[in-house]
């Protein structure tokens, strides 16, 4: 790989902590801007004006380039040699994976896009220098080590680091990035809570939190981030109850807290008013306990998929689920529901997946649920329900 050479490596074996900008990285710094004056010195003659307009570009470029070049020496394995074009020989535009700024939007470099190419090793802080950033997607490599600092990254869009290894906590000054609309960072091995000014990213539209060990409780001040769709915080250790606010959130169609630690009820703001947006409620496994309220689903609801199996759900199954008519999976097993089945879970005209497992249903299964012509997947075992599905 060329631009990786022995030194970078001998530099980076040096410290284990990411601190990449001791003396001995000087010398290894300096080479490319030598390149870079070269560059520059044979492509446009000495002392013309159109050549010092463009050196403001360039000079520019160096910086971020400069920053990446950072970020490719941390980078310990690149098995696919995916970043070998990035060296000063190739101008920064053409090196895979970085986007230049346009007319639209002069500056530096503009996007990051290196998803699932196996690169491994830590995701250096000169990162937090490419200041131009709208997107940084490092999306399913094997990077370790902790969040760096991007709090001064206030174009950032779209950062998505999910699916690496990193380590440590979500750094509160990460909802510096105001201007963040999608930011995952699910399925890592990060520690810590959900930082409790979260809310400030006040343009949030998508939250993946999921598939960490974050403990703490969902913060409230999500409601600020009015413009969230989806909130995806399952296969954590979240603890506390299931805030209100969520439920305000005028657009939340999806909202996953799957496999967490949350106990009490479902918040009344979910289901009581006008939820039209809402299409996905998954809140299986955890804690959460009391009788579902009998009016659940008598104000519109568009839900498909509820799912609420592993808790300490008790009472009867409310008639009025019923009448959530566009339901393609229920899934209200291995909880203590009592009591019979509702005739109304005959009106699930789309219902695809049905499971009231282990529960302590009892009578007869309703003839109605005959009428289910696009069930699939049927569980009504470890019930005290009389034999014979109509
Ligand atoms: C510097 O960036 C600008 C746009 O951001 C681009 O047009 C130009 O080609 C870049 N120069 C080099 C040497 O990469
Ligand atoms: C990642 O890339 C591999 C091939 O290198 C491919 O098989 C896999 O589906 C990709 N995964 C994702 C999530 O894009
Ligand atoms: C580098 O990464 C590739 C792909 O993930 C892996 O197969 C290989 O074993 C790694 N090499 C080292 C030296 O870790
Ligand atoms: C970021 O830029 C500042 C000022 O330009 C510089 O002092 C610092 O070393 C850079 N940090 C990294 C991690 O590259
Ligand atoms: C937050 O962003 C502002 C610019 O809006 C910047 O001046 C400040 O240093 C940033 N704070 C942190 C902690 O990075
Ligand atoms: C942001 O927070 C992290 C972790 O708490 C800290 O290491 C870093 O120095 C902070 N950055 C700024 C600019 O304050
Ligand atoms: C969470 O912590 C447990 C140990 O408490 C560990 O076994 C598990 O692998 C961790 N999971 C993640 C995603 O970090
Ligand atoms: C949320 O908004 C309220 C009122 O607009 C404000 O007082 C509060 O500081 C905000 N919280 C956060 C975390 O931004
Ligand atoms: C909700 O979505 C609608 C339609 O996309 C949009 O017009 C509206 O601004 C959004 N509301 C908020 C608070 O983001
Ligand atoms: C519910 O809200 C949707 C859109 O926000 C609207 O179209 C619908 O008329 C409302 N229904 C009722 C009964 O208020």
């Amino acid at each position: 790989m060329e631009g990786s050479g022995p030194p970078f490596r001998a530099i980076r074996r040096s410290k284990d902590q990411g601190g990449l900008l001791t003396c001995a990285s000087q010398p290894a710094r300096l080479a490319p801007i030598l390149t870079l004056l070269s560059l520059l010195l044979i492509s446009c003659g000495v002392g013309s004006i159109r050549c010092s307009s463009s050196t403001t570009t360039i000079h520019d470029n160096s910086t971020d380039m400069m920053s990446l070049l950072d970020f490719k020496r941390a980078i310990t394995n690149d098995s696919s040699q995916a970043l070998r074009s990035w060296h000063v020989g190739v101008p920064l535009c053409g090196w895979k994976g970085v986007v230049c700024s346009g007319p639209k939007h002069p500056g530096g470099v503009m996007g990051l896009n290196l998803r699932n190419l196996s690169l491994s090793g830590t995701i250096s802080p000169s990162l937090g220098n490419l200041t131009f950033l709208r997107r940084l997607d490092l999306f399913s490599n094997g990077f370790t080590g902790e969040i760096p600092p991007l709090s001064r990254l206030q174009r950032l869009e779209y950062l998505d680091l999910g699916y690496n290894s990193l380590r440590g906590i979500i750094p509160d000054n990460l909802t510096n990035c105001s201007n963040l609309r999608d930011l995952s960072l699910s399925r890592n091995l990060l520690i810590g809570e959900v930082p409790s000014g979260i809310g400030r990213l006040s343009n949030l539209v998508s939250l993946q939190l999921g598939g960490n060990n974050l403990t703490g409780e969902i913060p409230p001040s999500l409601k600020n981030s009015s413009q969230l769709e989806n909130i995806w915080l399952a296969d954590n250790k979240l603890a506390g109850t299931i805030p209100d606010e969520l439920g305000k959130l005028p657009n939340l169609s999806d909202l996953d807290l799957d496999a967490n630690q949350l106990s009490g009820g479902i918040p009344e703001t979910l289901y009581k008013y006008n939820r039209s947006s809402l299409q996905y409620l998954t809140l299986g496994s955890n804690m959460l306990g009391k009788t579902l309220p009998s009016n659940f689903g008598d104000t519109p609801l568009n839900l498909e998929a509820l799912e609420l199996e592993d808790n300490n759900f008790e009472g009867h199954l409310p008639a009025s689920l019923g009448n959530i008519s566009g339901l393609f999976l229920l899934d209200m097993s291995f909880n203590n529901f009592v009591g019979q089945v509702p005739s109304s879970f005959g009106n699930f005209g789309t219902l695809d997946y049905l499971n009231l497992r282990q529960n302590n249903l009892s009578g007869f299964i309703p003839i109605e649920l005959g009428g289910l012509k696009l069930l699939n997947h049927l569980d009504m075992s470890d019930n005290s329900l009389q034999s014979g599905v109509p």
